[in-house]
């Protein structure tokens, strides 16, 4: 491991930034140009290295990729087909679980590997519903972690599932699996969690129907092949929550984060913001909007994961926390522990390395914040080779007394320029 990277309080931030590619979308880009015959092109790809995980596999399963301003893919007319080597994942959860679908519909033999991060994520919540549609997948011990070894076939089963948990991935690897499987597929979840391959899917022709369900939905998909298109991949929220955060515990700031991803599941962290009071207004434009952001004095405030699904979000919001007046409460948030790291202990841990009493009971956590990013402790912490940990701890460092992050690298998997584009606003 490289040695941290040390940062210091930023004395301004002024001006815009562009984050990368929304990191779903270019993962399921990739995928669903790869499946369709012949060439797609696409437009602000992610540039991180967990969306070149997946570039490289669907490569080594036959699709071409060039890249010429655009990305060029083309889709092998006979379909993917097996790979004799490994699929290595990396660190992208989304790589392997989505992968572990389309693979469950490709005959022969596969097998999906990780980094440490990902080899003790739980794959059982694939494996389940890929083996009732005929697939065989195996892992290690009970969460059947990886390496996944599957056996895909031509007669997957199209199934009706309702996923126990709040996951995109898992709907995800269900639907894609079924565009290969006899009949239709029908998944119910009980959270409204991202619907990015729902609506990708439906842009692709694929037959794709919608129903909300309570505080959920249901999703029946009829199996089919996606068409070539042209994928226009719009910013990241996830990313943009960083800058979000940043600017508005930092005391002397203005920024713009220019055209993100506009959907209602990807934007609660600016409803949670704005309600502990952030001086942050979102104006959108057809699907994207741009955020502008000042500095803020915020209140403590109650976030349940229903309102982040995926609670991607999280830990910055803790550092929005730890900069409040009162006690901020983290309700629901059990899925946070089985991120690329145990996301609930480091969260609680940055908010108590920044000064905060932070105390837990069962999924839920509170933070005491210190009413201003000017109480914050300086500190040192490790990321534990997660992407958003590196930079929510970046973020309470800039805005803060300063920080030092080991095993900040690991910002590559989302943000290779992450560090550059925090620096262009000081
Ligand atoms: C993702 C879904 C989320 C999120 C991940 C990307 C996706 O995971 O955390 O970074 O692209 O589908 P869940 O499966 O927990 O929703």
């Amino acid at each position: 491991m490289s040695d941290p990277v040390v940062l210091t309080r930023a004395t301004t931030l002024r001006g815009s930034v562009r984050v990368p590619g929304d990191k779903s979308t270019s993962h399921r880009a990739l995928m669903l140009s790869a499946l369709a015959d012949g060439e797609s092109s696409i437009e602000g790809l992610s540039p991180g290295l967990d969306v070149a995980a997946t570039s490289a596999i669907l490569t080594q399963l036959g699709a071409r990729r060039r890249d010429e301003g655009l990305v060029l893919v083309e889709g092998p007319s006979e379909g993917l087909r097996p790979s004799p080597e490994a699929l290595e994942c990396n660190n992208s959860g989304t790589t392997m679980r989505l992968m572990a679908g389309i693979l469950s519909g490709v005959a022969g033999d596969h097998v999906l590997t990780g980094d440490d991060s990902l080899s003790t994520r739980p794959m059982d919540r694939v494996a389940q519903p890929l083996a009732l549609m005929g697939a065989t997948v195996h892992g290690q011990g009970p969460r059947v972690t990886a390496p996944l070894h599957i056996r895909g076939t031509s007669s997957l089963q199209g199934i009706a599932y309702h996923v126990p948990m709040a996951s995109a991935q898992v709907k995800s690897a269900i639907l894609l699996a079924a565009l290969a499987a006899t009949g239709t597929t029908s998944i119910v979840e009980d959270v409204r969690t991202r619907t990015t391959t729902e609506t990708m899917l439906r842009d692709a022709g694929i037959e794709i129907e919608v129903t909300d369900l309570g505080a959920g939905r249901r999703v029946r998909v009829v199996a089919g092949r996606p068409r070539t298109r042209h994928w226009l991949v719009p910013g990241d929220p996830s990313q943009a929550a960083f800058f979000c955060v940043l600017a508005t515990i930092h005391d002397d700031a203005h920024v713009k984060v220019l055209a993100i991803d506009a959907s209602p599941e990807r934007t609660g962290f600016i409803g949670v913001l704005q309600r502990m009071g952030s001086n942050l207004t979102s104006r959108p434009e057809g699907s994207v909007t741009t955020l502008e952001v000042q500095s803020s004095t915020l209140r403590a405030t109650e976030v349940h994961a229903h309102e982040i699904p995926s609670v991607d979000e999280v830990p910055v919001l803790v550092v929005a926390a730890a900069a409040a007046e009162g006690v901020s409460a983290f309700r629901g948030m059990g899925e946070l522990r089985l991120k690329e790291s145990d996301r609930f202990e480091g969260s609680m841990t940055l908010a108590s390395l920044l000064g905060c009493r932070v105390w837990s009971e069962d999924d839920d956590f509170f933070v005491e914040g210190l009413s201003s990013a000017r109480a914050f402790r300086e500190f040192s912490v490790d990321a534990a080779l997660d992407h958003r940990m590196v930079m929510a701890g970046a973020v309470a460092a800039t805005a803060g007394h300063g920080g030092a992050v080991r095993g900040a690298e690991t910002v590559s998997s989302s943000y290779p320029q992450f560090f550059d584009d925090v620096a262009s606003l000081q």
